[in-house]
């Protein structure tokens, strides 16, 4: 079982929070922009070329955290569902018992700063832990001339 590294990690985010004079949530969504980079690059052989920062999030579950429940023993990535309603939408579902929806949300920043583009992060139904996550711009929207 998990519960003492779990433990861990919720205390350490409430030391952070205690110092920084930051909210939990704050401290875990900077966090995961910062972790997203590198496990990027740890896993980047499963990323393909032409994929962006909502093809990553969308395929997540199928690819990368699929590959790490198997090759990594213990470790325990939370199931991601996504409906990806258009070219510059998708929708995450994160229902992880942990409830680390913050974290969620700033490895998903973390992965759209990697990809040099911008997202909106709208939290709109806390029940079904839905988020819906809108590409804003992007490194290729042709800004090339300013
Ligand atoms: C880019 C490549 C990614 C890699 C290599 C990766 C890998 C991992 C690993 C190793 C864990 C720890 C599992 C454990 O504690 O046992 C984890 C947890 C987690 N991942 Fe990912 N992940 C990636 C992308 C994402 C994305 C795009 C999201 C959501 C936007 C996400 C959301 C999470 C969350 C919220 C956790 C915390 C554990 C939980 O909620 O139960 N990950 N991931």
């Amino acid at each position: 079982m998990s519960e003492y590294p779990d433990a861990e990690m919720e205390a350490l985010v409430a030391a952070a929070a205690t110092m920084s004079g930051l909210s939990a949530s704050v401290v875990l969504e900077d966090f995961g922009v910062f972790i997203a980079p590198p496990l990027m690059n740890m896993y980047g052989h499963l990323i393909p070329g032409d994929w962006k920062t909502l093809d990553v999030i969308e395929k997540t579950e199928e690819t990368i955290h699929h590959v790490v429940r198997v090759q990594t023993p213990g470790a325990k990535p939370p199931v991601l569902h996504t409906i990806r309603r258009s070219e510059d939408e998708v929708v995450l579902i994160y229902s992880s018992p942990r409830k680390l929806c913050a974290l969620a949300i700033g490895i998903a920043r973390g992965v759209a700063k990697q990809f040099n583009e911008t997202i909106e992060v709208a939290r709109t139904n806390v029940r079904t832990m839905a988020l819906p996550i809108v590409r804003l711009s992007s490194a290729r929207d042709g800004n090339s001339g300013n």
